[in-house]
């Protein structure tokens, strides 16, 4: 295994910490330089980003560029994208990048091109798509699917949700998804409320088709379908017609189809990929099926397009217009220089509420690690905290923090030129209104209000201080024409890129989580003890033993 460079080793570091007790000061960094906007907006595919609001120069720039080639930013990533074993800890490649590659590329994994595997399977989903989308596909009694609801938690449901929300006007009429991730049963519950059994078809999206919350919400999902057919008459208590009533409701996404087999599902039925396709890093996989269904495989196609599209980008740009690698590099800034803890993601767009959540597990079960891929401690801070919500909501509720707080909160502010939904109030046109907020946002942050400026509107003096807005907040503004489903895909894979970097200068691996696994092995180790065995309640903690025993003694029956 190759050892990870530490960056606090490199020159690069030594000058950013040297130019860390630079000051600078947005107000006059522009009016000194009408030149600024212009040199650090660059363009990505679609993407116009606008990074001149973040608190550099042209010489920590320079030198964020002088890190990136000194921790070897470019052989990493040509490593990833030509499919070596980049995750160490699992021992696989990590090419999320070869499901968006075209039909007539070659990337190997271990002597075997991968992109025919890529486009079969695809072609796969499509058919199904296509049956599902003409009414072809039908229930077992003979209606057509009007309900597709996704089964799935982790990177099995929050590509496909955020993208299914962020693409509604795609969606095709007369269809509509639904998605069931949380074992708290009040998901079930709600999200099969109203259904019709006879219309109702779930995928069953889980990469390993281990996770305790998929198979138990599919089981749960089974029985609510067989119990609903046999009220209903449509079927009876044979062993025959509940297999053929699965084979029309349920199909599988997974890389375990030896699993989804054992599980009942007809493996005819079930769509693969491989383990080379991270979790968080899936949704342009099979896992995307849901959205193949309702958007329609064109749809899908261009969003797919859109990613690679970036990933010809990250593979092509320059360090220094490189916009993924450029603001990966700010984001290392801001966490190792300037403290940040955490990074705001704000989309001016209602479609993109599921956006920062999606973002979060991408970055933080990626790059929230103490240790680097040779298992040697990590030499910096990593993993910032990603949060956010969709402006202007965000405004009447954290932004006051992020404009006066004692904080240091990097944001990322996203819109496009285009309404998918253009209404006028009056005279004016409400895309418009929303939009001199997204541009006004920005301005304040950076630019803020000085002690005189808040005097000269006739403020008391004694009332000042709490007016004042200090600016050199910094943020980058990510603009691009219209939320098709390639800008989707194109911002999907420009964070994709983004934690990459950061991951690689922290020299971390960025595609396992075995983060995840403790929890995961001690909620079995604790589930007897919540059902009252009281060996297993005596083997808990005395926090743990008090906390079930409260539960035991509250439980309503
Ligand atoms: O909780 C960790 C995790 O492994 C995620 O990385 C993954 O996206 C999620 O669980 C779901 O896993 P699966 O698709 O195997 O059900």
């Amino acid at each position: 295994m190759s050892t990870p460079i530490d960056p606090t080793t490199t020159t690069a570091w030594a000058r950013l910490t040297e130019l860390k007790g630079r000051e600078i000061d947005l107000r006059s960094a522009f009016a000194d330089d009408p030149g600024r906007a212009e040199r650090l907006t660059h363009t990505a595919a679609d993407l116009h980003v606008d990074l001149s609001k973040n608190l550099v120069d042209g010489d920590i720039l320079a030198a964020l560029v002088d890190l990136a080639e000194q921790v070897g930013l470019t052989e990493r990533r040509d490593a990833m994208f030509a499919g070596e074993k980049i995750n160490v800890t699992e021992d696989r490649a990590v090419l999320h990048t070869a499901l968006r590659a075209p039909a007539d590329a070659d990337i190997e994994v271990d002597g075997e091109n991968v992109v025919p595997l890529v486009h079969a399977e695809l072609a796969k989903v499509y058919a199904f798509a296509e049956k599902v989308r003409s009414g072809e596909w039908r229930g077992v009694t003979g209606k057509p699917i009007e309900i597709v609801v996704n089964i799935g938690i982790g990177g099995s449901d929050l590509g496909p949700v955020m993208v299914y929300e962020a693409l509604q006007p795609y969606v095709q009429a007369g269809l509509t998804a639904r998605f069931i991730s949380n074992i708290d049963p009040t998901d079930v519950a709600e999200k099969t409320k109203g259904l019709d059994p006879e219309t109702t078809l779930f995928i069953v999206a889980s990469k390993t088709f281990t996770t305790l919350e998929t198979l138990t919400n599919a089981r749960l999902c089974r029985a609510w379908l067989l119990d609903g057919l046999r009220g209903a008459g449509a079927i009876d208590d044979s062993e025959d017609e509940a297999s053929e009533a699965i084979a029309r409701h349920f199909v599988a996404v997974s890389t375990a189809l030896d699993k989804v087999a054992e599980f009942g599902i007809d493996p005819a039925n079930a769509f693969g990929f491989w383990d080379w396709v991270g979790g968080r890093y899936s949704v342009g996989s099979a896992i995307g099926t849901v959205l193949a269904v309702t958007i329609g495989p064109e749809n899908f196609g261009d969003f797919l397009a859109g990613m690679h599209a970036i990933d010809r980008h990250f593979v092509e740009a320059d360090l220094a217009e490189n916009v993924p690698a450029l603001m990966g590099l700010l984001n290392v800034w801001y966490v190792d220089f300037h403290g940040a803890g955490s990074h705001a993601v704000l989309p001016y767009a209602q479609y993109l509420h599921r956006f920062p959540a999606y973002l979060q597990q991408m970055t933080m079960e990626s790059n929230g690690k103490s240790v680097r891929y040779d298992g040697s401690p990590v030499t910096t801070d990593t993993g910032e905290v990603f949060w956010g919500e969709p402006g202007t909501n965000g405004q009447h509720a954290f932004y006051q923090l992020i404009h006066q707080g004692t904080r240091l909160i990097p944001a990322d502010f996203i819109a496009v030129a285009t309404p998918a939904n253009p209404l006028t109030d009056g005279d004016s046109d409400v895309h418009e209104l929303f939009l001199a907020n997204f541009f006004a946002q920005t301005a304040a942050l950076a630019f803020g209000k000085t002690a005189d400026e808040v005097r000269a509107e006739g403020t008391a003096e004694e009332i000042v201080p709490a007016r004042v807005f200090p600016g050199n907040r910094p943020t980058t503004s990510i603009m691009a024409p219209a939320l098709t489903p390639s800008v989707v895909g194109q911002l999907i894979a420009l964070y994709e890129h983004i934690t990459f970097t950061q991951g690689v200068v922290w020299g971390i691996d960025s595609f396992d989580q075995w983060g995840v696994e403790l929890g995961k092995q001690l909620a079995k180790q604790v589930t007897p003890a919540v059902a009252g065995d009281e060996a297993a309640l005596a083997e808990q903690d005395a926090s743990t033993q008090s906390l079930v025993r409260y539960y035991l003694s509250h439980r309503a029956r």
